[in-house]
Formats: structure tokens, sequence, C-alpha cells
């Protein structure tokens, strides 16, 4: 049996070379195969399978209902579609805080599914020794800090992070740890412009923001909200290329509509006997 393992066109090493050369990274998240194909085909580097779809897709309150099946799940479905850019799955809560023999065995899964990369949240030493023991296995690593929202319930709400010069210093000392452990980029969520700019300048591997400002060396924003589907809240960096829940309501209304008036379906939407088979059962009605 032969078994092909295709790199895709973007590979970490191309966060690293855009990183050196000042060239912005693009992410976007998406959850469903044909959001990433069109992604994909729009040209991002990386599509990011994020755990936000716990609210967006799963309709949950916060990201920490969502469990590892579901990343499963979704992982493989962005993987068929996206075939040149990198695809990085969120580690979901409590699936690499108990050991890390565990962590590594769900990241694996996940790699298996169709990652290229996995994205864990924190800095602890636990965490530090799961992304340590994640890249010598292979499995390359994207840390997230910042506003963490795995840790929701611990940091008491949406906040942002970094609003002090020595809590900015504190995430690049967490964000220098990750890179010593072999993380090859750093999601930095909800920080102030300055911290981000300043976290960024100070380390090797390249920042992806979001809300953290201008000078992250690339950007993530979550797909319902850019297309404009996810309306229960819009964060205030979260810029909307499309307006989804329109163009969604719009059609549902239509339909109801045409099923209601009897446009739908209409002469070109249905199939028929052929003529014998009509001639049949018109004696079948007779015959009744
Ligand atoms: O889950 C997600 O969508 C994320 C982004 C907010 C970076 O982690």
């Amino acid at each position: 049996m032969s078994v092909e393992t295709k790199l895709k066109d973007i590979t970490v090493a191309a966060f690293a070379k855009k990183k050196k050369s000042n060239e912005k990274i693009t992410m976007l998240t998406a959850y469903d195969y044909s959001t990433a194909k069109y992604f994909d085909e729009a040209g991002v580097d990386s599509i990011l399978v994020g755990d936000s779809l716990g609210m967006v897709v799963l309709g949950y309150d916060s990201t920490i209902h969502v469990t590892m099946n579901d990343m499963l799940t979704f992982t493989s479905a962005v993987a068929r579609g996206a075939k040149r850019c990198l695809v990085v799955a969120d580690m979901p809560f409590m699936s690499y805080h108990l050991s890390i023999d565990e962590a590594v065995r769900n990241a694996g899964d996940l790699i298996k599914a169709g990652a290229s990369a996995v994205k864990l949240e924190g800095a602890t030493q636990h965490i530090i020794n799961v992304v340590q023991r994640c890249v010598e296995s292979g499995i390359p690593v994207v840390g997230h800090l910042g506003f963490t929202p795995q840790y929701l319930n611990v940091l008491g709400g949406y906040k942002i992070q970094g609003k002090t010069a020595g809590k900015t210093e504190y995430i690049l000392q967490q964000a220098i740890k990750l890179q010593e452990a072999g993380a090859f980029c750093v999601v930095l969520e909800m920080v102030p412009e300055e911290s981000a700019k300043y976290i960024t300048d100070n380390l090797n591997i390249p920042t992806i923001g979001i809300g953290a400002g201008r000078y992250t060396s690339g950007q993530v924003l979550v797909a319902d909200d850019i297309l404009g589907k996810f309306s229960d809240f819009t964060p205030k960096f979260a810029r909307k290329y499309a307006d989804l829940a329109s163009v969604i309501k719009n059609a549902g209304e239509s339909y109801v509509n045409d099923v209601h008036s009897g446009v739908f379906p209409s002469e070109s939407e249905v199939f028929h006997l052929d003529s014998v088979s009509l001639n049949e059962l018109r004696n079948l009605c007779g015959d009744k």
C-alpha cells in the first residue's frame, strides 16, 4: 500500500520566511469543507480550525464545551477543502492539561485528521513541556497568549490583556518560553497595539494578532465575523467583509414564499417518467 503525504504549499518554513522578509501572514478560521476551499483559493496562508466553532457553529456560550471529537470532525472537513494553505487545529479545553502523553496523543490525532499543526493556549511549565514533546514528536505547534478563551473563567471575562508595561513584559517572557520550546508562531489575542509590537519585535518567531493592532507579523480573524454570519456579538477588532446573515435569511424567506405560492419547484426542477412508463401509470389510474 502506498501512502502519499503531500506537503502543503505553505509550510511552517514559509511562516519563518515571511517574518524575516516582513511580509504579513494571513490566517482565517474555517470549520467546513466549502469555506476552507474558498479561503484556500482566495490565497490565505493558513486556516485555523479554531475552537471558536463552539460558539459560531455549535451555539455554545464559550469554547470550553468543545471536545476532541468535535475538533477531529471539523479538522478533517477543512483539511479536505484546503489544498495549499497550512491547516492549524486548536486543541480543545482539557485535551492537553491532564498529562503530557495524553496531550501528545490528542495532538497526533489532529495531525492524522489532516492538520499540519496544532494550537494551544498559555505557557505554564506543563504547557511548555507539552509543546516540547509535540515538537520532538514531529508536531508543529502554535502558541496562544494574551486573552486565552479557554481561561475565560479564570480571567473573569473577555478582557484586554497586557495593559501595563509589566504585564506586556510578562507576555513576552511567556512567548519566549514557547519559542524556546519549539513553537513556530504565537497568536496574540486582545492586547494593546504597542504591547503586541514590543512582543513581536523581541521574538524570532512570527506573531499572529487578533485584536492586537497593526504591528504583529500577521493577522487572524474568525470566518463567521468577516462573513457577517455570526450576529450574537461582534468584537471591536472584527471587520465585516460580507453580510451572509442577510443573504441566508433572504434566501430562506424567498424559498418559503416560493413553496407557499407554488412557484417552486418549476418545470425545470422536476423529473418525468418516460412515455412508456407514463402510459402504464395512466392505465393503472384507469384500473382504479
Ligand atoms: O478559536 C479561534 O478562533 C481562535 C482565534 C480567536 C485565534 O483561537
